[in-house]
């Protein structure tokens, strides 16, 4: 939705988009307000607050049963979310503690791009990963698809996806980080493992691998060296910190929720 003035120029705008969570197992329609703002000299004379009515009216309408943003701390309270949803808050781990190791001819595993016939093997492993969480954002077959050649190259949603495999070309692993680095950390942003299989040695692999990817984007930017892989991403709560002893937790903001017939 965009308003504009009398002379056609965008003056506040937002967005709404339906998703489906899954709380507990249970499949929740959801809406998330999105790219919300009002130009500069606009701002204070109630124009987001008129645009989230009509994003509110749009969502009921479109059957929602909650509504969920991450934005600016506090400032969506006054339209009815409250800081519920642990956001972030994994740890950030030096480099150099684990990707020495040179790369083995004979290695187990291998990483290769994630292309959209892995599908069916990302929607597997992510319905097992969202057994340890109590909400989740289901992905099926058609999402995954849509991860790998939805995003335009110059989306800011688009990230870098993986596959760890065996050398006989069993997929075992998904791994995806971001396209550029964030500051001196390389955001790894999934690391999923399939069951049955080491996840210290398929992080071998991975970290080996991911370090000469960040090395690679800070060369491109020319603007950092790489430090550290950041796993805010992952959460708070993750096996792989369990699996190498990963500390250091950082402090998790939050995602705001809306339930609009609470009583
Ligand atoms: C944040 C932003 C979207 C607010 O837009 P706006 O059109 O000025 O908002 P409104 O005038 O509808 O304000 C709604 C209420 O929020 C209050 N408010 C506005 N800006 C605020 C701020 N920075 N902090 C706290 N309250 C604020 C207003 O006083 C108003 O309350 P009231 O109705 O009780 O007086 C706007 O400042 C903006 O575009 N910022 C830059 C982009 C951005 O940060 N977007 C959000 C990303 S999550």
């Amino acid at each position: 939705m965009i308003v504009e003035d009398a002379s056609g120029r965008i003056v506040t705008a937002g967005m709404l988009v339906s998703q489906t969570l899954a709380f507990g197992g249970v499949r929740i329609p959801a809406g998330q307000p999105e790219l919300i703002g009002t130009r500069t000299e606009y701002r204070g004379r109630g124009l987001v607050r008129t645009l989230f009515d009509t994003l509110h009216a749009w969502s009921a309408e479109r059957g929602h049963l909650m509504q969920f943003i991450a934005g600016i701390p506090w400032f969506y309270r006054q339209f009815g979310y409250e800081m519920a949803i642990e956001r972030g808050g994994g740890p950030v781990i030096f480099v150099d503690a684990w990707s020495a190791a040179p790369a083995e001819p004979d290695a187990e595993f291998r990483m290769r791009p994630l292309v959209a016939s892995d599908a069916a093997f990302a929607a597997r492993l992510d319905a097992g990963a969202a057994r340890r969480y109590l909400l989740t954002v289901p992905r099926d077959e058609a999402l995954w698809r849509y991860e790998v050649e939805g995003h335009r190259a110059t989306s800011a949603l688009r990230q870098v996806w993986w596959i760890v495999e065996r050398r006989d070309g069993q997929p075992v692993a998904v791994v995806s980080h971001m396209k550029r680095l964030d500051g001196r950390v390389l955001p790894v942003t999934t690391f999923e493992v399939a069951g049955g299989v080491p996840w210290r040695t398929v992080w071998d692999t991975a970290a080996r691998e991911l370090r000469a990817i960040g090395e690679g984007l800070a060369d491109r930017d020319g603007k950092s060296t790489l430090r550290s892989f950041g796993f805010r991403w992952l959460g708070r709560q993750h096996p792989l910190y369990q699996v190498l002893g990963f500390t250091g937790l950082r402090r998790p903001t939050a995602i705001y929720t809306r339930v609009p017939d609470l009583p």
